[in-house]
């Protein structure tokens, strides 16, 4: 994770943003601290990224590698105003050494905004998006670099720009995601693979509901996706929503704020 000591909409790269629209930094701070310290009272390891001047984006910490299995695939991303954050992403893999394997991408790809991973699901599987950031040649190169099968999914609406605004893993077999942001045959493709899928609604996905990182029980999710929150809690699981209003002008919520670091999974 990276605090938004720096975040600002200095540029528009998704819809969501609009360099009109002023950001309260301060509170950015103070909402993202809440998100930080509950997973640290959930009981997980947090890495903390110094964050830098001149990189507004880089509280959106999922964005800068993807990790399975001990190897870390790194990011290059598409606009140029991002792109100095994965070199900061790699040194952070490259200075711990003895846990990381680090490849190097040769095409556009942005790390777990774009990639997902279900360790339970069909022995260990890569889910993969592509149709606004991340280049579908990333997704073979990212399964020669990890190992793991990588199923591709078309994304068709700009709104959900990332696979992580439209999908997660609810658990390490299953998915929730939001039809509607996806490819006819990429939805087929979801619907074959996870019979058991949680499927949600526009507006859940409007209110960034599945930029949401779950542990398996504990579901931390946009305080504003309170019908998703409220179906999760009825499927067994323990919502926990996350006030990220300031954040959601740069177009990220809970999910884009965290890389899962999978070192041995
Ligand atoms: N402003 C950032 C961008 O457009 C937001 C990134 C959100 N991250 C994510 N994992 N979806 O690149």
């Amino acid at each position: 994770m990276c605090p938004p000591r720096n975040f600002a909409v200095e540029y528009a790269i998704n819809a969501w943003m609009d360099t009109s629209v002023p950001v309260d930094t301060e509170l950015a701070v103070k909402q993202w601290q809440v998100l930080h310290d509950t997973i640290v009272e959930l009981g997980h390891d947090v890495s903390v990224l110094e964050p830098v001047a001149g990189l507004p984006d880089m509280v959106f910490a999922a964005n800068g590698a993807f990790s399975v299995g001990g190897v870390a695939y790194g990011a290059r991303f598409r606009y140029p105003q991002r792109s100095a954050e994965a070199t900061i992403h790699r040194a952070y893999y490259e200075s711990h050494a003895d846990q990381w394997r680090f490849v190097a991408p040769s095409v556009v790809n942005e790390g777990e905004g774009d990639f997902t991973y279900l360790p339970g699901a069909y022995g260990g599987l890569i889910l993969a998006g592509y149709g606004f950031r991340t280049e579908p040649s990333a997704h073979s190169e990212a399964q020669e670099a990890l190992g793991r099968p990588v199923v591709s999914l078309r994304l068709t609406d700009p709104r959900f720009y990332h696979l992580d605004t439209a999908l997660a893993a609810i658990d390490d077999e299953n998915v929730v995601y939001y039809p509607g942001a996806f490819s006819e045959s990429s939805q087929a493709v979801l619907r074959q693979l996870f019979p058991q899928g949680i499927v949600a609604t526009e507006a859940d996905a409007v209110a960034f509901g599945l930029n949401l990182v779950s542990d398996g029980r504990n579901v931390l999710i946009n305080a504003e996706s309170v019908d998703l929150a409220r179906r999760l809690e009825g499927l067994g699981y323990r919502p926990i929503p996350i006030e990220l209003g300031e954040l959601k002008k740069g177009g990220g919520s809970v999910k884009c704020c965290m890389a899962e670091l999978r070192a041995d999974q």
